[in-house]
């Protein structure tokens, strides 16, 4: 294989803002489309895309899988237990190695992306981050796609999100924020809350493109006349919470058709899986506000997007 530049997506900080309007307008465009999915081409016939999950995944990894195949690529696929990882090889061998034979590799940890960024350290194979301890990164670009569809806009989208602030509301935070006139309000747990450096970026960053955000520690005064009402699992994929009452701390938090008295037009959005009862009411998961399958299908063509990106700038064949 000849050496091509690719790029990585380990964080929504890693894309410009051309970057993350264009993928979200490609995964819009490849949703509208439907069935035609993309339009019979193949633009990544001749490649192998390396999906390795180390957690559990449902959406994601058949999102990936399936988008790859449709785009003409092959894939390895590994489990948990499948990788030298196990038995002490480093990630940067992991990287140099994976490199020499894959096009693409997505992974999921639930661990820190700083080794990610060693897979990356290398031109030859992109490296998809399908979901980090502290960030979502493919969720969020899936769910400003679902919105895209949905509103025919960001800019200026009254978004609530409720639960805790996990990988998912990392990635949303980080990338709600850079769309001028976005009103993004998070509703935390006590103790659940965003990690401080996310919270602090996007707080700079609604300062900066012109949206609002902020994030508070109970259910009092929502906001009003909201399009987006959100919420996430209150047991994220991979991590098990110290505190055995957790539950009573969360209880408060539960998004149920009370919401809607305020935000009639709101629609449920929810990254799934879900706990019926728990983060969410049956009757809000699968009543008539909600688009959570939607956005779930949409996993699939925002994969599509970024497989598309992601590949060598010149579009040549390795
Ligand atoms: N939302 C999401 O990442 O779903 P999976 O864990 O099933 O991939």
């Amino acid at each position: 294989m000849t050496q091509q530049r690719v790029r990585h997506l380990i964080s929504i900080d890693d894309l410009t803002d051309d970057d993350l309007r264009a993928l979200v307008a490609r995964g819009a465009e490849l949703s509208a489309a439907g069935g035609e999915r993309a339009g019979g081409r193949r633009p990544l016939a001749g490649t192998v895309a390396g999906i390795y999950f180390s957690k559990t995944s449902t959406r994601t990894r058949t999102a990936f899988s399936a988008g790859a195949l449709r785009l003409g690529a092959q894939i390895v696929a590994y489990g948990p237990g499948d990788l030298q990882l196990n038995t002490g090889e480093t990630d940067a061998d992991t990287g140099r190695v994976m490199s020499r034979m894959l096009d693409v590799l997505v992974a999921r940890t639930a661990g820190d992306p700083a080794q990610m960024r060693e897979w990356a350290a290398q031109e030859r194979m992109a490296v998809i981050n399908a979901m980090s301890a502290e960030e979502h990164p493919t969720q969020a670009l899936t769910d400003l796609t679902t919105m895209l569809r949905r509103f025919g806009r960001i800019d200026g989208l009254r978004v609530l999100y409720v639960g805790e602030g996990n990988n998912t509301a990392t990635a949303l935070a980080l990338a709600l924020t850079r769309f001028p006139g976005v009103a993004l309000e998070m509703r935390t747990p006590p103790g659940y809350g965003l990690p401080a450096a996310y919270r602090l970026g996007a707080v700079e960053q609604a300062e900066r493109y012109g949206s609002s955000f902020l994030e508070r520690h109970d259910m009092d005064g929502l906001p009003d006349e909201l399009d987006v009402i959100y919420t996430t699992r209150w047991e994220t994929t991979g991590t098990v919470k110290p505190d055995p009452r957790w539950r009573d701390v969360f209880a408060p938090f539960t998004v149920d058709s009370s919401l809607w008295e305020a935000s009639p037009k709101a629609v449920f959005m929810h990254d799934l899986p879900a706990n019926r009862g728990d983060e969410v009411s049956a009757e809000v998961l699968d009543g008539p506000y909600s688009i959570a399958f939607d956005q779930a299908e949409n996993k699939m063509h925002s994969a599509m997007a970024v497989l598309e990106w992601c590949r060598p700038a010149d579009g040549s064949p390795r």
